[in-house]
């Protein structure tokens, strides 16, 4: 079994997502459409619509599940949809959630997916991001955290499908 060190506990989680659903508030419409990406947003989205609530938006709530990073650390690189991309994204703005932005493809990959759909404008928001571990050129317009390169667990984020129930964030060694 891998060692997992506390990085950000729940109450620093806790006060991060409240501050960014304020800069959320402070700077995106009242009617966004959240569209988290699965399985590592879940925890994240749960929390952040609830966030948002308090600042007096109404965000509605979709998913789309990309294929998976697989079970190792390093992204397979090629990226795909796992059912279909929601109903009714078109014309709506959008606020993309991921769990993290390592290479970027991810968030790319799910940002086209939307445009094509018709949905105008979209931000993008990660709970994690790694921008020294970027491959091509995205900028998340709102982070949680930011960290260096080690690969972190916890609060829905996994590996290899295990530690996603843990309250907090650490990295794995
Ligand atoms: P990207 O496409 O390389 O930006 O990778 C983004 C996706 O890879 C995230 O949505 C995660 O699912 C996964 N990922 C990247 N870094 C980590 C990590 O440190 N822990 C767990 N999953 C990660
Ligand atoms: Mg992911």
């Amino acid at each position: 079994m891998a060692t997992v060190t506390k990085l950000f506990d729940e109450a620093e989680i806790a006060q991060r997502v409240e501050e960014l659903a304020g800069e959320i508030a402070g700077a995106l419409p009242p009617d966004l459409m959240l569209v988290g990406v699965l399985k590592g947003s879940f925890v994240f989205m749960a929390d952040l619509i609830r966030a948002l609530d308090r600042t007096g938006q109404t965000p509605s709530v979709e998913f789309v599940r990309l294929s998976s990073y697989g079970h190792g650390r390093e992204s397979a690189g090629d990226i795909a949809l796992i059912g279909d991309v929601p109903a009714g994204v078109g014309g709506r703005a959008v606020l993309l959630v991921d769990d993290i932005a390592d290479t970027g493809r991810s968030l790319d990959y799910a940002r086209n997916l939307l445009v094509d759909a018709g949905a105008r404008p979209i931000w993008s928001c990660a709970l994690v991001d790694k921008p020294s571990r970027r491959e091509i050129d995205f900028t998340v317009d709102f982070v949680g955290f930011t960290v260096n390169d080690v690969f972190v667990v916890g609060y829905g984020i996994d590996y290899a499908e295990d530690y996603r129930h843990l309250p907090y964030i650490g990295a794995v060694d």
